[in-house]
């Protein structure tokens, strides 16, 4: 059994190429913290051993029905008994056949369908035996009985032809599976999230902008889609991947920012200002490119709105939260500016250490004081602070 609070899921491997991935899989798991059960049919021991499995998996894996380890000969109850899910990856076209028509011919197929838990399964095959019709309804029969299908990915193949049917990488099996995982804390509720820097024209090809790259606030939109929010995403640019099942909408200025949240701060419940907004924009952007003359240049900056002061003085204003990023008196800033803009909560952190980074630490301060998440990487952070908002966000409407 799992220790309290410690994910468990049972990894089953079928016979295809992409068995060698799930060692990979596996690693990362354990490397997070979840407990892995390694089950495997027989045709997947012909590409992958059990000992290289039990070896990442730090316990035994098991491919048989009458396995005499299990005391009461159950194997095919007992080993996902506590399991938050089983995952198969691979999956083979003739495995999912099998799952499709409830066979359970095999350890691996008669856990799946003697499970009391969710099933993923994550496709790998040769692009004609994806494509063929009969996979297709077995996948859609799987899809009906509520499997959530990983992938799959659309590339080179084992057998040397380009097309779908690829497994997905580990890592995104493992992103998928942990999203999966997450307790659903703010089911229902809608949050706008801005992330990223803003862009300043000063002429048609020049502006103002700063380092933020939109990682936090990216990060956010996904451990708050993870944890069953509803999410709008307002970005400045960046070069990141767009969140899939965000709302998203891409601005460029501060002004532009500022009419996106306006649209939606009146239907949120919570609201995340992660932007680095620029506080500052150029008085009168030039039509056309300024040219290069011997003499100095001035450029007049006015200040641009504050879009988090703004929404959290509306009369039913959602649950704000702040970002302050500082270079020195980190608390005592941050904490001025939590007053200032009348917010519940803002999240510290050392402007050297976050920007752009992939790691970085945080102190959260509100009306109970401050609370540190320790050095992580920002989707873990991210997935902390949904938790810590939800609470927070909680006894409040209590
Ligand atoms: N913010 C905003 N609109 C602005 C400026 C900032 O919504 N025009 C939000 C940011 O998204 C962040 C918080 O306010 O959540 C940061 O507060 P702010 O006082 O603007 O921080 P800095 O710009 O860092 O302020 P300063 O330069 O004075 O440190």
């Amino acid at each position: 059994m799992a220790e309290s609070g410690k994910k468990r899921i049972v990894l089953g491997i079928s016979g295809g190429v992409a068995a060698y991935k799930a060692a990979e899989l596996v690693r990362l798991f354990r490397k997070a913290g979840i407990d892995v059960q390694v089950v495997m049919t027989d045709a997947a021991c012909g590409f992958i051993t059990p000992t290289t499995l039990q070896a990442l998996a730090g316990r035994p894996v098991f491919t048989d029905m009458w396995d005499a380890r299990i005391a009461d000969n159950m194997a095919h109850i007992e080993l996902s008994r506590g399991a938050d899910a089983i995952v198969v990856a691979p999956a083979t076209a003739d495995f999912i056949a099998k799952i499709a028509h409830g066979l359970a011919d095999d350890l691996l197929s008669t856990l799946c369908l003697a499970r009391e838990c969710p099933l993923l399964v994550a496709p790998a095959m040769n692009r004609q035996m994806w494509e063929n019709k009969a996979t297709q309804r077995n996948i859609a029969q799987l899809a009906h009985d509520e499997v959530s299908i990983l992938g799959p990915a659309s590339g080179d193949q084992a057998c040397g032809e380009i097309g779908m049917g690829r497994m997905l990488e580990a890592q995104q099996i493992f992103d998928e599976v942990s999203s999966f995982l997450q307790p659903r804390l703010l089911t229902g509720k809608r949050i706008l999230i801005t992330a990223g820097p803003t862009f300043e024209a000063i002429d048609p090809v020049r502006g103002i902008t700063n380092r933020s790259s939109g990682k936090m606030g990216y990060a956010i939109a996904r451990a708050a889609l993870d944890a069953g929010a509803q999410v709008t995403l307002i970005s400045g640019p960046t070069s990141l991947a767009h969140v899939p099942s965000a709302g998203m909408e891409h601005v460029e200025s501060a002004n532009d920012m500022f009419v996106a949240v306006k649209k939606h701060a009146k239907s949120t419940d919570i609201f995340i200002a992660v932007a680095a907004v620029a506080d500052y924009r150029v008085e009168k952007t030039s039509t056309q490119k300024i040219k290069k003359t011997d003499s100095s240049l001035t450029l007049r900056l006015v200040p641009n709105p504050d879009i988090l002061a703004w929404v959290a003085a509306l009369p039913k204003a959602p649950f704000c939260v702040g970002f302050a990023a500082e270079s020195q008196n980190l608390l005592e800033n941050a904490d001025a500016k939590r007053r200032r803009k009348k917010i519940p909560l803002i999240v510290a952190n050392l402007a050297q250490n976050a920007i752009g980074a992939d790691d970085n630490e945080l102190t959260l301060l509100d009306d109970s004081g401050t609370h540190t998440l320790t050095r992580a990487p920002k989707p873990v952070l991210a997935r902390q602070l949904v938790a810590h908002i939800a609470k927070l966000y909680k006894s409040r409407k209590a």
